[in-house]
């Protein structure tokens, strides 16, 4: 079997994504336990306990989502659709703790100086990046003030520099891999995450380019996490994973004896509520309870990898270089079986 580095996997003929790839341990491993690796990371400018970002979902991230990924060394991004941003301004005392927040391109200066003032990070909430009104947006906001700009989301590095010479300190990788997302059903635009990524990736390494990059979309376990990390990411956004928890937004529903919380697409009908181009859908995911395990094991599964793959720091993990593609059987045979 062929052992695949990052280049090669870039090169390869077919885009793929995460479930056609996995790591390969190479070395004797110098770690005793996995508690010895150290998932700390720096993540535009603040230092993470784990490189995790909460998608800025009304369902995902709202104040107690963002508080509670705070608390645990994560960073929330507040969603930009319901009450929560003019939460977040009208009450700087008790908001301290909201480290990212969403707006959109219409979102009026007087709310981003206030947001700009509290040096929240700022994510320029859009489908596409490659549009000249984001980048309008994101340099008017970098001239201005001195924040952090997350801007999203792109599939291929084609207009990286674009995206940099704009100001950018972040970008969104990934269109169509969102759990919620219909995107390439809609529309046929669309690449795997893993060709996404790389892409970009070595965009960024060839143009010598300075920007960090996000993992966004379709991540949905902590091998996945290990995996977008290994593949050069400098943190990951999350949905569907930090959905249906205790301090996302929304109802816990019982029904059929279960219970349950809703998770929906940005460009979701019931977001939009109107009758406009939909990308997204709606569903309901089984309720996880509090977040905190969520992230535990996310912490526990991307600690493991890393003593599997002989890593003490993230950024050894990010220089992984031997990954397999898997044909379709050997991954079914990775699937636990009933
Ligand atoms: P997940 O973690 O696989 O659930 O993906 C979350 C990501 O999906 C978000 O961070 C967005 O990039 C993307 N996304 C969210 N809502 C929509 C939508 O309505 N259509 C397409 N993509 C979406």
């Amino acid at each position: 079997m062929k052992l695949y580095s990052k280049q090669d996997l870039a090169n390869y003929d077919l885009a793929l994504t995460y479930d056609d790839i996995s790591l390969v341990p190479t070395h004797i491993s110098k770690m005793k336990s996995r508690v010895e690796s150290n998932t700390k990371h720096k993540f535009l400018g603040k230092a993470l306990s784990l490189p995790v970002v909460s998608s800025p979902m009304d369902t995902v991230t709202g104040l107690a989502m963002a508080k509670e990924l705070t608390s645990l060394g994560c960073l929330g991004i507040v969603n930009r659709f319901d009450s929560s941003l003019k939460e977040v301004l009208d009450d700087a005392a008790n908001f301290k703790d909201i480290k990212g927040v969403s707006i959109a391109l219409n979102t009026d200066d007087k709310t981003i100086e206030r947001l700009a003032e509290r040096k929240a990070v700022i994510c320029i909430d859009t489908a596409n990046a490659n549009n000249k009104f984001v980048l309008d947006k994101c340099e008017q906001i970098k001239k201005k003030y001195n924040v952090k700009v997350i801007v999203g989301n792109i599939a291929h590095g084609a207009t990286l520099k674009q995206l940099v010479d704009a100001g950018a300190d972040a970008v969104r990788i990934g269109i169509g891999g969102g759990s919620m997302c219909t995107t390439s059903i809609q529309t046929g635009i669309g690449i795997g995450q893993v060709s996404s990524l790389l892409d970009v990736y070595f965009t960024r390494k060839e143009q010598k380019l300075n920007i960090e990059l996000i993992a966004d979309g379709g991540i949905k376990s902590p091998g996945d996490v290990a995996k977008a990390i290994a593949l050069g990411a400098d943190a990951v956004m999350l949905g569907r994973m930090l959905a249906g928890t205790k301090e996302s937004p929304g109802e816990v529903i019982k029904y059929n004896d279960q219970l349950w919380k809703k998770y929906r697409g940005s460009a979701s009908f019931g977001v939009k509520m109107k009758n406009e181009f939909i990308e997204g859908e709606e569903t309901m995911i089984a309720y996880k309870g509090a977040v905190k395990n969520v992230i535990n094991g996310i912490s526990d599964g991307l600690r493991s990898a890393m003593s599997y793959m002989s890593c003490f720091t993230i950024d050894e993990l990010r220089n992984t270089e031997t990954f397999a593609i898997l044909s379709n059987s050997s991954y079914l045979e990775r699937l636990p079986k009933k």
